[in-house]
């Protein structure tokens, strides 16, 4: 019996593999694991049944209409906006994500962030590494104070929830924004858009990107935020308008960023790159090998369920 053919992306756990293998004609890019074009990944689908794709793969309508047997699309990511959702629903293609098995990891990662721009730890790393370090001072890369700070979360969704749970221990006030009020709020007050960038003196941005959330903050949102404020964005690029970002950062209208995901990636404003304001990583606020697991073998579930004629672990609503 010919089994339906998988094309996975990227390379992924021999765990989750395994588990693929005895079901599918899996054709896969374990050797290289280089990033895909859309070229590439458009000659590559035309014969799959089942997509195993990441959060780096454009996976447009295009390339959805190149695969004319696509089935299923199973993302390792819980964002899927690098999907075309709505072609996938006109052409009744299940997709399925990853949630859940990635918030607490994440929210660590929006903590690393916030605490390593607050307190400067990337600069003052490269510092100690070039040799710069002759002797200790008292006014030597002071940062602004974590604890007892107002925390601004905008998006208080799963991550944003486990975000506000850390930071009690900082006793800290939290406030946050959604565009619905939300149900778990974790001691953290409700305010609009204004009084989160106002208040803030360091604020989160968690939210899911979709066109409603496209340039969510752009100049005219940074003019309001505390010039002693820290911006971390570990949502996606595309909510925050980099350019404008970058703007406010080189003339000090907001105090530093920590950033894990831009506008284009792995692309980035060369401007980020001159800033000793900026703590810059590349798209890793998931990235424990525990939870990166998870997420692999997630994806893998939900294709087997799919293929075994079982409801989807975690479906996209289409
Ligand atoms: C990562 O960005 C994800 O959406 O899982």
């Amino acid at each position: 019996m010919t089994r339906p053919r998988l094309l996975i992306t990227r390379r992924i756990y021999p765990e989750a593999l395994e588990a693929l293998a005895g079901h599918f004609d899996i054709t896969d890019n374990q050797a290289n694991d280089t990033p895909t074009t859309k070229e590439g990944l458009m000659a590559a689908i035309g014969q799959a049944d089942y997509l195993f794709c990441t959060v780096a793969d454009k996976v447009d309508g295009d390339v959805i209409a190149a695969a004319p047997s696509l089935r299923m699309i199973a993302t390792g990511a819980v964002g899927f906006n690098n999907i075309d959702a709505q072609a996938c629903k006109a052409r009744g293609i299940a997709l399925s994500n990853t949630p859940d098995v990635l918030t607490e990891t994440t929210a660590d990662f929006g903590w690393a962030l916030l605490m390593a721009t607050a307190r400067r730890v990337s600069e003052s790393e490269r510092y100690v590494r070039q040799g710069q370090w002759k002797g200790w001072a008292f006014d030597q890369f002071t940062g602004v104070d974590v604890h007892g700070a107002t925390l601004g979360i905008l998006g208080m969704g799963r991550i944003g929830g486990a975000i506000a749970r850390r930071a009690a221990g900082f006793n800290m006030r939290v406030v946050y924004h959604n565009r619905s009020k939300a149900q778990q709020e974790y001691g953290a007050q409700y305010v609009d858009k204004q009084t989160l960038l106002a208040e803030s003196d360091h604020l989160i941005i968690v939210v899911p990107y979709s066109q409603a959330t496209h340039h969510l903050i752009t100049a005219a949102d940074l003019a309001q935020m505390k010039p002693s404020a820290c911006l971390v964005n570990i949502a996606r690029g595309g909510v925050v308008n980099d350019a404008d970002l970058l703007n406010a950062l080189q003339r000090g209208q907001i105090r530093a960023a920590g950033l894990d995901v831009f506008e284009n990636e792995p692309a980035l404003h060369a401007g980020f790159l001159a800033l000793d304001n900026a703590v810059l990583t590349p798209h890793i606020a998931s990235s424990s090998r525990a939870t990166r697991g998870r997420m692999v073998m997630l994806a893998a579930e939900n294709l087997l369920a799919h293929v075994q004629g079982r409801p989807l672990k975690t479906p996209v609503a289409l």
